[in-house]
């Protein structure tokens, strides 16, 4: 039988709950040709979203082609305009004859190398001569609007893990080229997203950084526990079993709302189920999850400092005014500047996120171990 949640993978269809509001915006914004900004901790449902709304977009509007663009595993500036042509070319062309026709046409100056892909999807691959690009990038920045101009399209350029530009050489220089040629397009937008919450917030909300004030910057928050305990029950009910309102409650309460770890720890639950779940049947899976993430934990936990981890220790114990000289005191930690430094190398790392003036874990499963078994 097939396993009713899906974490890891972009939830679609009866996978997806809620994000109303946002899907809507975002679908708006997409038509509308305006650009968007995405912004989130890990695994909170950010491609999820997008995909969600690029479908009902295109449904929406036939002119509306989505390029959805992974920079992953892009580090620098000459895969990044290979991807970008590669992507927005197969993105508005039905066929490969077109696709490949497109890369000869539209571009005049430079001379793409045009290739099959070898992934299954077959698309053409583009490289260009990295000298040659690196002095003419304007074709590749400008295709998408000429080639929305040349067919009567509208193209929404939707970029994950965006803020890997940000460690491109000489980053500056070369956002500030992107958005030059972006902010004059009339017939594409941008749709700007990743996962590292502290980077993105560096490129889109620091005044002297080229990207700032780019567009429509749109936090996403967790999903609502009604929303999410509805999804749990109906899950299990599309397969015949059953879960009591109590323990959907308290999956929904374990992860802290955590999209990815919700319906983990739902799926864990329903592998133990026969016929009803209950509270003790997901109080066994979350100790099995823990277990199971546990030595990861305990490696992210050897790159710490010993301050960090003071400082950890303090803030799950809920202190409110850690930086008090009691508090500091109690947890052995050195100084108001040691805070201040764990902080920032917390948040760079990805163990903590600075969200509404507080910090907070961004892996709740992370702050139990730490809190039962770690500090314990
Ligand atoms: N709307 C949703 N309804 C139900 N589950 C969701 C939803 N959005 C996300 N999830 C869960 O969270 C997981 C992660 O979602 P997704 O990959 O979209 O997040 P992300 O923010 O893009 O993650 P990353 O930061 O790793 O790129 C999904 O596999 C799914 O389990
Ligand atoms: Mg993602």
């Amino acid at each position: 039988m097939e396993t009713p949640f899906v974490f890891g993978k972009i939830a679609t269809d009866r996978n997806f709950t809620d994000r109303e509001t946002e899907t809507l915006c975002l679908v708006q914004n997409f038509t509308s040709l305006s650009n968007t900004i995405i912004i989130s901790p890990r695994r909170w449902g950010k491609s999820s979203l997008v995909n969600k709304a690029a479908e009902l977009a295109a449904k929406q509007d036939c002119q509306l082609r989505i390029c959805t663009i992974d920079l992953f595993n892009v580090r620098n500036e000459e895969q990044f305009y290979s991807i970008l042509a590669q992507k927005v070319i197969s993105s508005t062309s039905t066929r490969f004859e077109e696709a490949v026709a497109s890369a000869k046409k539209f571009f005049s100056r430079l001379v793409p190398k045009i290739s099959i892909g070898t992934d299954p999807t077959n698309e053409v691959s583009i490289d260009f001569d990295w000298e040659e690009i690196k002095r003419n990038p304007d074709e590749a920045l400008e295709l998408a609007e000429n080639i929305a101009r040349e067919k009567g399209l509208k193209i929404v350029v939707c970029i994950d893990e965006f803020q890997n530009i940000a460690e491109f050489t000489d980053a500056d220089y070369f956002q500030k080229k992107l958005r030059s040629h972006w902010q004059k397009h009339q017939h594409v937008a941008y749709c700007l997203y990743g996962s590292k919450r502290h980077m993105m917030m560096e490129v889109f909300t620091n005044p002297s950084k080229p990207f700032y004030k780019f567009g429509n910057i749109m936090f996403l928050n967790k999903i609502d526990s009604k929303y999410l305990v509805a999804f749990i029950n109906e899950r299990f009910a599309d397969t015949g079993r059953q879960i009591t309102h109590s323990a959907s409650e308290l999956i929904v309460e374990l992860t802290d709302k955590h999209p990815y770890y919700v319906q983990q720890l739902a799926q864990l639950s329903w592998l133990r189920t026969q016929d009803i779940c209950s509270v003790e049947t997901v109080q066994e899976a979350f100790n099995s999850l823990v277990n199971q993430l546990s030595l990861l934990f305990v490696t992210i936990t050897e790159t710490l400092t010993t301050q960090q981890l003071n400082y950890l220790r303090a803030l799950i114990a809920g202190e409110k005014s850690i930086s008090s000289t009691e508090t500091m005191h109690k947890y052995h930690i050195s100084s108001t500047t040691s805070i201040a430094r764990s902080r920032v190398a917390l948040v760079k790392n990805d163990i903590l996120d600075f969200h509404s003036g507080k910090y907070s874990f961004q892996d709740p499963v992370y702050a139990h171990w730490l809190k039962t078994q770690y500090f314990q």
